[in-house]
C-alpha cells in the first residue's frame, strides 16, 4: 500500500501517476483526508484502487461507530481504528462493519495496536507500563475478541501477533524502510523482505516511495524484493 501523504491534491495525483501502473492499495491518513479527501477518494474509487482509510479512530464508542458508518460511504476497503480505545469502542467498531455487512459493501476494520514511532520510553512516558511487545500481544488479541479484521504493527511484532491470534487475521505493517535508509521520525522499522519473512500481508510505504527520485523505480525494487522474499518463504506461509 502506498500512503498517500501529500500537501495537496495534485502532489498526490502525481505520486499515483507514477505508481498506479503496479500498485492496487493505496493509504489515505490524516494528511490527506483532512485537506484533499473527499476528492483523492472520488478518484481513486473511478480508478478502481482499493482503499485503506487510515484515520486511527479513537473517541468514545458511539462517536467511533457513527464516524465508521459515515466514512465508509467512500467505499474504503479497510479502515482503521486505534487500539487505545478499549474493548467497547473496538466492538462496537465490529459491529457497525456488521450492520453495514447486512446493507450492502462494508469495510474491513483494523486496529493500530502502537505507533511505529514509538519506542519502550515513549510508553513510559504515557502511562504504559509494557514493553512494546506486551503491549502489541494484549492489544492484537483484544481486537480479535472483539471480532475486527485484523491489525497494523511494526514488522518486529508480526510474529506475536501470529501467536495470539487465529487466521484469518490480518497484519499490516508501516514503518518499511531499505536498509540504510533514513527513518525520519519511524523508530521501529525494516525492510519489505523482513515483512514478508515475519508474515505480514500488507506493508504501508510512505516517503520510501513518495520522496524517491524516481517512484516507478522504488515501486519495482520494492516489489522485486517482496517477490523474492516470497520465494524463499516457507509455501505454508502464503504471500504478501
Ligand atoms: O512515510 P512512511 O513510510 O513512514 O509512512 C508510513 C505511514 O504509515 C504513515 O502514513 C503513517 O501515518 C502510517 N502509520 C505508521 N505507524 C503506525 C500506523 C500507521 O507509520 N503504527
Amino acid at each position: 500500500m502506498i500512503a498517500l501523504d501529500e500537501p495537496t491534491l495534485d502532489r498526490a495525483r502525481d505520486v499515483f501517476r507514477h505508481t498506479a501502473a503496479d500498485v492496487q492499495w493505496y493509504k489515505v491518513g490524516y494528511q490527506a483526508y483532512f485537506s484533499y479527501g473527499e476528492q483523492i477518494l472520488t478518484e481513486l474509487r473511478e480508478a478502481r484502487r482499493s482503499v485503506f482509510l487510515d484515520l486511527k479512530l479513537h473517541d468514545i464508542p458511539n462517536t467511533v461507530a457513527a464516524a465508521i458508518r459515515t466514512v465508509a460511504r467512500s467505499g474504503a476497503a479497510l479502515i482503521s481504528v486505534h487500539a487505545g480505545g478499549g474493548r467497547a469502542m473496538l466492538t462496537a467498531a465490529a459491529a457497525v462493519r456488521d450492520e453495514l455487512r447486512r446493507t450492502g459493501r462494508a469495510p474491513k476494520i483494523v486496529a493500530v495496536t502502537m505507533l511505529t514511532s514509538l519506542v519502550q520510553t515513549d510508553l513510559q512516558e504515557i502511562g504504559i507500563d509494557h514493553t512494546p511487545h506486551q503491549l502489541v500481544s494484549m492489544r492484537s488479541a483484544l481486537a480479535q475478541a472483539c471480532g475486527l479484521d485484523g491489525v497494523v504493527c511494526a514488522v518486529d511484532d508480526v510474529p506475536i501477533v501470529r501467536l495470539r491470534t487465529e487466521a484469518p487475521f490480518m497484519v499490516v505493517c508501516p514503518g518499511i524502510r531499505a536498509s540504510g535508509e533514513l527513518a525520519a521520525d519511524q523508530k521501529r522499522t525494516a525492510t519489505p523482505s523482513e515483512a514478508v519473512l515475519a508474515g505480514a500481508d500488507f506493508i504501508v510505504v510512505g516517503r520510501p516511495i513518495t520522496k524517491a527520485p524516481d517512484p516507478r523505480l522504488a515501486v519495482r525494487a520494492i516489489m522485486a524484493q517482496i517477490e523474492q522474499a516470497n520465494a524463499e518463504k516457507p509455501a505454508s506461509m502464503g504471500t504478501v
